[in-house]
Order: structure tokens, then sequence, then C-alpha cells
């Protein structure tokens, strides 16, 4: 049964379809750069909540074995979709980094603090490498250069939930990427 769509959503951007074989390139790829890698050697860190699902999709669809582990990050506020280039530790991997492949999964990124906060933190615990793996960009909206080394989609500067993003913690569940009406987070 499709999921009907909720009043807030202004319009679908990326459809079920359309993301799932988006992610299988991207599995694809990530499969075909790290051939030959050893399980224990290979761990994916998915930033809570907003890749949650785009880590699990991400990793079932990888030829080659790999741990996973998160982290969690202070999100902006509720109802609020402001940038504050503050970002805050809140829950930090279980596994040992030092030495490993690490590869960052992010849902979004927007200004690019997340990331490069992220990319710091991983790069100070002397990782085997470090790469990041975003399934959305929005390009225009970059205050900061992040190295991004796999990418899903850019998207134009407009929020979006569905497949893990949310706006308020609400959305994340829809099956596809989209839209909300400006009305919603404009309050
Ligand atoms: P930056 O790159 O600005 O990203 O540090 C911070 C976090 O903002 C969230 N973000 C979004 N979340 N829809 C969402 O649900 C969006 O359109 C959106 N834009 C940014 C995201 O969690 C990112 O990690
Ligand atoms: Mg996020």
């Amino acid at each position: 049964m499709p999921v009907p769509i909720p009043d807030s959503v202004d319009y679908v951007l990326l459809d079920e379809a359309t993301i799932e074989q988006r992610v299988q390139e991207m599995a694809d790829e990530i499969s075909s750069d790290y051939e030959g890698i050893r399980n224990e050697d290979f761990l994916l860190v998915g930033v809570l909540k907003g890749a949650f699902i785009f880590l699990a999709d991400l990793s079932r669809r990888l030829t080659v074995p790999h741990r996973v582990d998160f982290i969690a990050l202070s999100s902006y506020p509720d109802e609020e979709v402001e940038v504050s280039g503050a970002v805050r530790l809140i829950m930090d991997t279980r596994s040992d980094v030092a030495g490993r492949h690490v590869l960052i999964v992010e849902d979004i990124t927007d200004t690019g603090y997340t990331l490069r906060y992220l990319y710091r933190l991983f790069e100070a615990r002397d990782p085997a490498s470090l790469r990041t793996a975003a399934l959305l960009t929005k390009p225009d909206r970059r205050e900061v250069e992040v190295p991004l080394h796999y990418v899903g989609f850019s998207i134009p500067d407009v929020w979006v939930v569905g497949y893990g993003l949310d706006f308020a913690d609400r959305f994340r569940t829809l099956p596809y990427i989209a839209a909300l009406k400006p009305r919603v987070y404009e309050g």
C-alpha cells in the first residue's frame, strides 16, 4: 500500500526507486574501492539520527565485509532550521578507530560544519584511512569546505524530510525524500 503524502509535504523531490538506485550505485562504488578489506578493518560510522535509514540500506548493499557503529551530535533545536555552526558530541562510537578504515555516513551536508567537525574528530584518532559519504548535499548552503568522497544527490536549498530526515523529529519514516511546505518550518 503506498504511503499517503502528508499535508505538510510540498512536493516529492526523490522517490523511492530513485533513492534505491542511487544507493545501489554508491554501494557498488564503495565496495569496489574497499575490495579485499577485512571485516575488522572497515568501520562505517552512521551519524544519528538522520543517517540511520541510509546507513541500513547502504550497509546491506555493500559486498565487502564491514562493521557498523554510530555517533550522535547535537542537532538544530526542534521547530528550528537555523544554522548555528556549533556542533556538540552527544554520543561517541564504541569502536576503536585507530588503524581502521573509517567511512563516516551522513544523511545530508548543508553548511558543512557537521562533517568538518566529524572529519577532524576522527582524523585525530589515527584511522588507517578516513572518508565521508553523504546521501544529500546542498551546495548553495556550504559555508566551510569538507572532504566529500561519496555523494548521492545535490539538492536545492529547501528543507527536506523522509528517508531518515526529519523536521522536529517528524516525517523520518517516509519512504521518499520530500520538500516541506515553507509554512511548516516558517511557523
Ligand atoms: P551542516 O552541514 O549544516 O548540517 O552542519 C547539519 C545538519 O543539519 C541537518 N540538515 C537537515 N536535516 N532536512 C533535514 O532533515 C534538511 O533539509 C537538512 N539540512 C540540514 C542534518 O542533520 C545535518 O547533519
Ligand atoms: Mg544529520
